[in-house]
């Protein structure tokens, strides 16, 4: 069994949580309309439903709330945040976000417009729901091993340059604003690009005058990958190499929520003079005043001290370990999950799982209900209800992977927290019977549908085997 680093810190403050009953969980998913994202936190027992703004803040951090300058303008918190960015990640221009989307929302309308064409190393959901509201296509340029949950290939984020190609082919300078690159590829798992492959891209991006905007939500982890497994690498601090992946780029979005450990706040970074005015601009109409970008103050101070806790090597290093432990103790009892184990998560492979539910009636989402029913444990639906319809037939949309994914949240549970998730999960798989049918929507929001939708069991009123 793989083991895992023993954490390099201790728990100084707690957080009571209680398990429930299987008979309660039944009434909670019934009532959530079997969406594990209606569920009250009340009634989950290990909440992995994502890793984003569910860190432990450290004491550092939590001290650093003190010191926030809540001044409108000009805030002295705002020239903190900006000094970490442009130190760890290197932009020169710094723009605050309340959150990842926030950033995504100021980019795509300063860059997008109807008819554009933004290839991207698989799509995010929000990423890709902003670049659709404003009329652009997004086209998925990522490896086909991205697709595969069986490949072992070490870096399932690269960008098929062919398939870029491709579409500069097509569509040339003027139908592409940009390359909408992630580090690491959220869903295929946590994914990530290497140095060599972004590289690549960079070359292809100045050839044809096309700038690149990261997602640098989970680069630091991203990092870490390229230093364990890129040849070259290994003797650089992972903040050297997140400065140097970095460089690559001509802009970053940021959801602070990740690596930053922070549980709210973002940024975007730029190198451009004209598009940072122009991205101001747009913060002060629909996020806060260009120097808090709706943060608090002390928001931006958490973030700051997050930023430097999150290229500590020890700390990067128990993280992605902890969630490789976890994807181990699954591989071993022979559950089907997305291989490599990635960054932050673990994913579920539900067409294998339940291979006698039908894509229709969405298994991923029904395995994230068995899940919970079964153990309290919450994870995510990363299949068809997360990947939404085609914005021009309507068609629901099919993706190669049909997941549950185990998103973990860092510094917060500990490894018998882990292996009771192991257990639940393993039990779930042992007895794919005891789940009867899928799900079918009840209620389908138009956007980002996951989040809000209603379900009921396709045949009589539960999912589950009498
Ligand atoms: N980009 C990536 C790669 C993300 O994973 C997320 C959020 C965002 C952008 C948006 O950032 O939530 O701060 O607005 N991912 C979360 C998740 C929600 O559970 O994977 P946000």
């Amino acid at each position: 069994m793989t083991d895992y680093p023993a954490e390099p810190w201790r728990i100084k403050m707690i957080e009571p949580i209680q398990q429930t009953s299987r008979a309660h969980r039944q009434q909670a998913i019934r009532q959530a309309g079997w969406n594990i994202c209606l569920v009250s936190s009340r009634d989950v027992y290990i909440d992995l439903f994502t890793d984003s703004g569910t860190n432990a803040m450290s004491d550092y951090q939590w001290s650093g709330l003190m010191l926030g300058d809540e001044a409108y303008a000009g805030a002295r918190s705002f020239q903190v945040l900006e000094h970490a960015v442009r130190t760890y990640y290197g932009f020169e221009h710094v723009i605050p976000v309340h959150q990842g989307r926030g950033g995504e929302n100021i980019i795509s309308r300063c860059l997008i417009r109807p008819g554009h064409h933004i290839p991207g190393n698989m799509y995010f959901t929000t990423t890709r729901a902003h670049q659709e509201l404003n009329g652009g296509v997004f086209h998925d340029v990522v490896i086909d091993e991205a697709h595969d949950p069986a490949s072992e290939h070490p870096f399932k984020g690269d960008v098929d340059l062919d398939k870029l190609e491709a579409l500069i082919r097509e569509f040339g300078r003027e139908g592409i604003p940009y390359l909408s690159i992630a580090a690491t590829v959220n869903m295929a798992g946590g994914q990530p690009i290497s140095m060599t492959n972004l590289t690549q891209v960079r070359e292809l991006a100045d050839a044809h005058r096309i700038p690149i905007i990261l997602d640098t939500s989970r680069a630091v982890e991203n990092a870490w990958f390229i230093k364990q497994r890129e040849a070259g690498w290994a003797s650089k601090s992972v903040a050297e190499i997140l400065r140097a992946l970095c460089s690559l780029a001509d802009g970053a979005v940021m959801s602070s929520k990740k690596d930053s450990y922070a549980n709210i706040g973002g940024w975007i970074g730029l190198r451009d003079a004209k598009l940072a005015e122009q991205a101001r601009g747009l913060v002060v109409l629909f996020e806060g005043l260009h120097t808090y970008g709706g943060m608090a103050g002390r928001d931006m101070e958490a973030v700051a001290r997050g930023i430097e806790e999150s290229v500590e090597e020890s700390s990067i290093e128990a993280r992605i370990q902890q969630v490789a432990y976890l994807g181990q103790r699954l591989l071993t009892a022979g559950v089907p999950v997305i291989r490599p184990i990635g960054g932050h998560c673990v994913c579920i492979d539900a067409l294998a799982t339940l291979p006698h539910i039908p894509r229709q009636e969405f298994p991923a989402q029904t395995l994230a209900a068995a899940m919970y029913v079964d153990g309290g444990v919450r994870g995510a639906e990363r299949g068809v209800v997360s990947a939404g319809r085609n914005p021009l037939t309507g068609d629901n949309l099919f993706p190669a992977l049909e997941y549950t994914r185990l998103a973990i949240p860092r510094r917060v549970y500990t490894r018998n927290h882990i292996d009771l998730v192991a257990e639940s999960v393993i039990r779930v798989r042992e007895e794919p019977g005891r789940i009867n049918c899928g799900l079918t929507f009840t209620y389908e929001p138009a956007h980002l549908r996951f989040f809000l939708a209603r379900f009921a069991p396709t045949t009589g009123d539960t999912i589950f085997a009498a």
